[in-house]
This record gives structure tokens, sequence and C-alpha cells, in this order.
């Protein structure tokens, strides 16, 4: 069975667009060789709409798994550990943020 390729949905609201969203998705472009809406065997790229963290931003949404603080640097690594981490629960997701909070 051929694997399913990534799926990568990059915030492109206000406050993840206002705290560098546009250079992340452009690093995506450039590595993956996609621009916003294609997809190959590897990967597939896309737009969302505001996810809701919008004070850790820019975000993501990597094969459903909430992937927070994204930089240029950074985000070809984290959507490659997201890509192999099983989706949380809706209740380990609330757990998160609370302790996020907590800090
Ligand atoms: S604007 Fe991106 S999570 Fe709200």
């Amino acid at each position: 069975m051929a694997k399913k390729p990534t799926v990568v949905r990059v915030c492109q609201d206000c406050s993840c667009m206002e705290n560098g969203a546009e250079a992340v998705l452009k690093k995506i472009e450039d590595e993956t060789g996609l621009a916003l809406g294609e997809k190959n065997k590897n990967f597939d790229l896309d737009y969302s709409a505001c996810l809701g963290g919008c004070d850790f931003g820019p975000n993501m949404l990597v094969n459903s798994n909430f992937v927070m603080g994204a930089t240029p640097d950074n985000v070809m690594d984290k959507i490659e550990k997201a890509a192999e981490t099983k989706p949380l629960t809706q209740k380990e997701k609330e757990a998160n943020l609370d302790k996020l909070l907590e800090d």
C-alpha cells in the first residue's frame, strides 16, 4: 500500500500572518517544491483558517496534529516530527493547552 502524503495546513489568518506565517509557508514551498493548494506523493499543502491558537503562531495542522510556533528554521523538523506522531485525543489536547497556559 502506498504511503499517504503528509497533510500540511498552514494558518493564513491575521495573527499567524503577522507573526511570520508567510515566511514559514515560503520555506515549506521551497523544501517541498509545492505551492499552496498543490500536492505530490509526499505532501499535501494548503492553507487553514484560524486554528484557535493565535497567541502561539504561526500554527499548522500536520496530519491532524496541531503544531505551534513554526519558524522558517524549524518548520520542516516540526512537520517531520508531527507526521510521525499519532494524533492526540481531544482530552490530551486540552491537557496540553492547560499546561501551556500554566507556564
Ligand atoms: S490566526 Fe492562526 S491560529 Fe489564529
